[in-house]
């Protein structure tokens, strides 16, 4: 790793655990719909008595679904409060003491002290300190681990089958009014994180909802944490709507980057993946928002993908509906030709599409 100055470098995003109600169902979902391998196991066939996880994978992005086997545990009551959502965004970093260390030193609030994990096929070590509502950071130390998956989970031979989806590109967290700008300062001060890109509500807004959002990114710019706080508008904002059915901060949205969005979104529409509705009229101003594309327009609009661009170039996005019963969790699709912005520009084309479901629940 090259030189760095950054108290606690994060080498990248290892994998996300999220708390569910029923993991053995959610987990056909992910295999079903968004074509993720399932690869691990571990439960009380396993000797873990209070819990059962599912490790999912699909290219370099790893799913843990958590579910709790009794009342008691930890993770029962925060499914109570939140719903079904994600718990753990853990980090890999080299050295799970040192890094421990460095962010509990820099105010960060711990959840555990360093300890191992290890099986047969190897040994971690794993660290963690708490972050914007009840999410938490693994710190994931994995040198010389050489298990396929994380010490504890049996493996898993169930294929998904598909693999337009890549990597993670970036975790947006919702937090409350007047919060942003805290949690912009924690991931600078615990993580080294520097502001990447801001919007502010002018950016970002409609008649009736806005937002602010700040880009937290990590050195080697592998991990990038949008924090998102509610603005006002003339009715409830999104954000809020979220920190409401979330009962406060938490994770909104995990982007997941593919080399070719059409065929992604082909085979994610074919699975059943229920996506954002987009306006037609989108598409007639879309060349002379964008300009020239090397994607067919038609196909793009027959899919419904979004168009975004920068001065380096463009990216494609599309946004699923939430995948919760409460209006919390959703993912994205992202595929970047150039553009490292997150789609400002259709912010106000997604808004609107965000509000027409939201009016639909009576929330807006
Ligand atoms: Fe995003």
């Amino acid at each position: 790793m090259a030189e760095t100055n950054t108290p606690l470098p994060i080498k990248d995003i290892d994998h996300v655990e999220f708390f569910v109600g029923n993991a053995k169902q959610a987990a056909e979902y992910y295999r079903l719909l968004f074509g993720f391998d399932l690869v691990g196991y571990a439960g009380p066939e396993t000797g873990v008595r209070d819990h059962a996880s599912y490790l999912l994978q699909q290219g370099h992005i790893r799913f843990v679904l958590t579910t709790p086997l009794t009342p008691e545990s930890d993770s029962a009551k925060k499914i109570m409060q939140h719903g079904d959502g994600v718990y753990d965004i853990a980090l890999r970093v080299d050295d799970a003491e040192r890094a421990y260390k460095a962010a509990t030193e820099r105010g960060a609030p711990s959840v555990h002290e360093p300890m191992e994990l290890k099986d047969e096929t190897g040994a971690i070590k794993k660290a963690a300190i708490q972050t914007y509502g009840d999410t938490i950071h693994s710190l994931v130390e994995k040198n010389g681990y050489e298990g396929p998956l994380l010490p504890g989970f049996m493996p898993v031979d169930k294929k998904g089958g598909n693999q337009f989806l890549k990597a993670i590109d970036h975790i947006v967290g919702n937090v409350e009014d007047g919060k942003m700008n805290c949690w912009v300062d924690f991931y600078e001060s615990v993580f080294g994180f520097e502001n990447f890109i801001t919007f502010d509500d002018k950016d970002i807004s409609t008649e009736y909802s806005a937002l602010r959002s700040k880009v937290m990114a990590s050195e080697n710019r592998r991990v990038k944490f949008p924090i998102n706080e509610p603005a006002d508008g003339r009715r409830k904002s999104q954000i809020q709507e979220y920190i409401d059915f979330n009962r406060g901060a938490g994770v909104q949205h995990v982007a997941l980057i593919t080399g070719d969005i059409i065929s992604a979104i082909q085979n994610l529409r074919e699975r059943g993946v229920e996506f954002l509705e987009v306006p037609d009229a989108y598409y007639d101003t879309l060349t002379e928002r964008v300009g020239e594309i090397k994607e067919d327009i038609d196909e793009l609009r027959r899919l419904k993908i979004l168009v975004d661009k920068d001065d380096d170039g463009y990216l494609l996005q599309l946004f699923t509906k939430p995948v919760e019963d409460r209006p919390t969790l959703f993912f994205e699709v992202i595929q970047r030709r150039g553009c490292q912005g997150f789609g400002k520009g259709n912010f106000k084309a997604l808004f609107e599409a965000i509000e027409r479901e939201q009016a639909r629940r009576g929330n807006l």
